[in-house]
Formats: structure tokens, C-alpha cells, sequence
């Protein structure tokens, strides 16, 4: 069974090939410079932009994997949740595909697709596990149970861990986009400069940062033009209370289920000061850690092809009536069985 996958539910135009055999190929066209110049993503230019990228995307993708589309089994497609622009232009270039070369169309959920990212290289992680998914939408705790079981656990009250970076970033008055470059600063900082509040919520599985946002821009206030000299240690004060609370909650939600595994995805899975802690935390509590590789942690077509590939080996078809949604909620196991058991 092999997949031809396309994302393109924000910035980055993508397309990959997943099979039996693992990634045969792996194309993403950035739209990352364009957007720049406005300081985030615009979403009409987005979707011009996918527009002109997407043929091209997928034609290299084939010829990376030396495969034609009649070789191919599916065609899965991200569907949700984004831009919606955005998302019918990767939507209508799979249906158009499928449509042509007679092929099954799979959508996949981007959330889905970001917990696959850690299925797409050996060693793969065993069930039961804890996944904790951190993007620039998303802060989610989930417990999964077998390929395509979720049951969430907990979520991002207000802001996401991404969003939260993104917005800190850009009132340091950081270059577009805030979280890596927020990242590499606070490599050079001390953690401990600045007390800065973590929201633990009585227990509960979810995540605020909007109050930690606020208390750093009030920081940020108070320094005034000092606040050039003091990046560093801002960064790092700011990080090391964003990964406290995503190593904190993700450890209390392994103890509540008693799992072994943890897998953490998302953009900001790229973190450097995060991929440590939760490294070292899991190796102190002999858990064991999967974490993608960089290039499957930011917005790619791999973790969609994996995805997809899994939901065609269990039988998982969508019909060409299949629609975008800006806000797409992950099925469950009980609703990814219906959705199965309906699937032409
Ligand atoms: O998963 P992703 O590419 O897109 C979404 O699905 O949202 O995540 C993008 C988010 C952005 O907020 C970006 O700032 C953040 O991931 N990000 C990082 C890092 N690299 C990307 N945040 C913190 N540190 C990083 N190194
Ligand atoms: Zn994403």
C-alpha cells in the first residue's frame, strides 16, 4: 500500500509518499519569506500561493519516489483544521487527482497528522502511550490507545504553546516567526532571571498561557530600552515556564493512566529547551521519549501520508463530497469506528 499525501492547511505547501517501506518522498515549498514581511501568515496570499505551489509539489513528490499516480493506492489530504482558503486548495488538487487516476480519497485531520509524525521513522512508539501535541493552534494532552484511538485529556484554555511563543516574540519585538528565534536567544539566557507565574490548574490536564503571556509583557514594559540587552535571560525565563508546565502535565498525565510511552509533536516539539527537559524527565521516570526528528515537527506532508496510510490499512476512505473545516475535532475511537464501518 503506498500513499500520496498533500498538506497545505497554512504556510507551507506540501506533498509526500508514505509506504510499506516507509517515506519514498518528502516535498515542502515554504511560503515562510513571503509572509515575513507582514509579520504572520496572510491568509489570502497563503492561498495564492498554494495555489501556484501545489501541481508542482506533488509532481516532485512522485518523481522522488519514482512512482506514477497509477502506482499510488490513495491520495490522503489534510482537511482541517486551518486556513480554510488554505486547505481547499491542497482539498480540490487530491479530489481532482483521485477523480482522474480512479483512487480512494483519504482526509486526515492535521492533528491527526502531527501524532503521526512520531509513526514515520523507526523506533516507532507502543501503545498505550501519552501524546502531547504543541503547535501554533494547539496545546492537547491525549491518551492513545492503537492507531487512530484517542481520547483527549486535556487542552489549551486560551492561548497555544506556538501562539504563546509567537506573541511573546513579537512584543520583544522579535523577526517573524517569534518561536524558534525565541528559542535560539534562550540558549544564551538564564532560566531563572525573571520569575515568571505557572498555570497549574489545580491538576486539571490543561494548559493557560495567557497569564505568563501577560506577566512577561509587563516585564517587557517595565525594562523599557533595556529590554535589547535582557533578551537572552527574557527568552529563557519565558521558555523554561512554558516547558515546566508541558513537562509537568504530561508526566502527571502518564501517571494517571500508567503508561509507558510518551510522544510529544507539534512545531514546537522543535524546542530545543522543551526537547531536553521532556528528555531528561522521561529518562529520570524510565519512560520512553518519542520525539520526531526536526523536519517532521513543523507543518509537513510525511505525518499526513503516515496518517493516511494507517487509516487505509483499517479500511478509512472519505467520499468526494469530503469538506474543509476550519475547526475539525479528532474523532475519537468510537467515531473513527462508525466513520470505518460507513466508508465506501
Ligand atoms: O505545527 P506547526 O508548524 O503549525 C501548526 O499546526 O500550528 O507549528 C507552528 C508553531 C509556531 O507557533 C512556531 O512559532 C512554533 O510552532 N515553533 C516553535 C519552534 N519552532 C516552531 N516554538 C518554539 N520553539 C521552536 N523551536
Ligand atoms: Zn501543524
Amino acid at each position: 500500500m503506498t500513499v500520496l499525501a498533500i498538506e497545505s492547511s497554512c504556510d507551507e505547501t506540501a506533498a509526500a509518499v508514505f509506504g510499506a517501506d516507509g517515506l519514498l518522498a518528502n516535498e515542502v515549498a515554504s511560503q515562510l519569506a513571503a509572509h515575513a514581511a507582514f509579520g504572520g501568515v496572510v491568509p489570502e496570499l497563503a492561498s495564492r500561493m498554494h495555489i501556484e505551489a501545489v501541481w508542482y509539489t506533488v509532481q516532485a513528490a512522485l518523481r522522488d519516489a519514482g512512482l506514477g499516480l497509477d502506482a499510488i493506492d490513495a491520495v490522503a489530504v489534510t482537511h482541517g483544521p486551518g486556513l480554510v482558503g488554505s486547505l481547499l486548495v491542497g482539498l480540490c488538487a487530491a479530489k481532482g487527482l483521485c477523480w482522474r487516476a480512479g483512487k480512494p480519497l483519504i482526509g486526515v485531520n492535521h492533528l491527526e497528522g502531527h501524532i503521526y509524525s512520531n509513526f514515520i521513522e523507526a523506533p516507532l512508539p507502543e501503545f498505550p502511550l501519552i501524546t502531547l501535541i504543541v503547535s501554533g493552534g494547539h496545546s492537547d494532552l491525549m491518551l492513545m490507545r492503537g492507531h487512530g484511538d484517542y481520547e483527549v485529556l486535556g487542552r489549551a484554555r486560551d492561548d497555544a504553546a506556538g501562539e504563546a511563543f509567537d506573541k511573546v516574540a513579537r512584543r520583544m519585538g522579535l523577526p517573524y516567526p517569534g518561536g524558534p528565534v525565541l528559542d535560539k536567544l534562550a540558549e544564551q539566557g538564564d532560566p531563572k532571571a525573571f520569575a515568571l507565574p505557572r498555570a497549574r490548574l489545580d491538576g486539571e490536564l490543561e494548559f493557560s498561557f495567557s497569564g505568563l503571556k501577560t506577566a512577561l509583557v509587563r516585564v517587557v514594559k517595565q525594562l523599557g530600552d533595556q529590554v535589547e540587552a535582557r533578551l537572552p535571560d527574557l527568552c529563557a525565563s519565558f521558555r523554561a515556564a512554558v516547558v515546566d508546565i508541558l513537562v509537568e502535565k504530561t508526566l502527571a498525565a502518564v501517571k494517571r493512566h500508567g503508561v509507558k510511552q510518551v510522544a510529544v509533536c507539534g512545531g514546537v516539539a522543535a524546542n530545543a529547551g522543551l526537547r531536553r527537559a521532556m528528555e531528561e524527565a522521561c529518562a529520570r521516570r524510565g519512560l520512553t521519549l518519542s520525539i520526531p526528528p526536526l523536519r517532521y515537527c513543523t507543518d509537513n506532508a510525511a505525518m499526513i501520508a503516515c496518517a493516511g496510510y494507517h487509516r487505509l490499512l483499517a479500511g478509512g476512505r472519505s467520499t468526494l463530497t469530503l469538506d474543509v473545516a476550519s475547526n475539525l475535532p479528532l474523532l475519537d475511537a468510537e467515531a473513527w469506528r462508525r466513520e470505518v464501518a460507513t466508508a465506501w
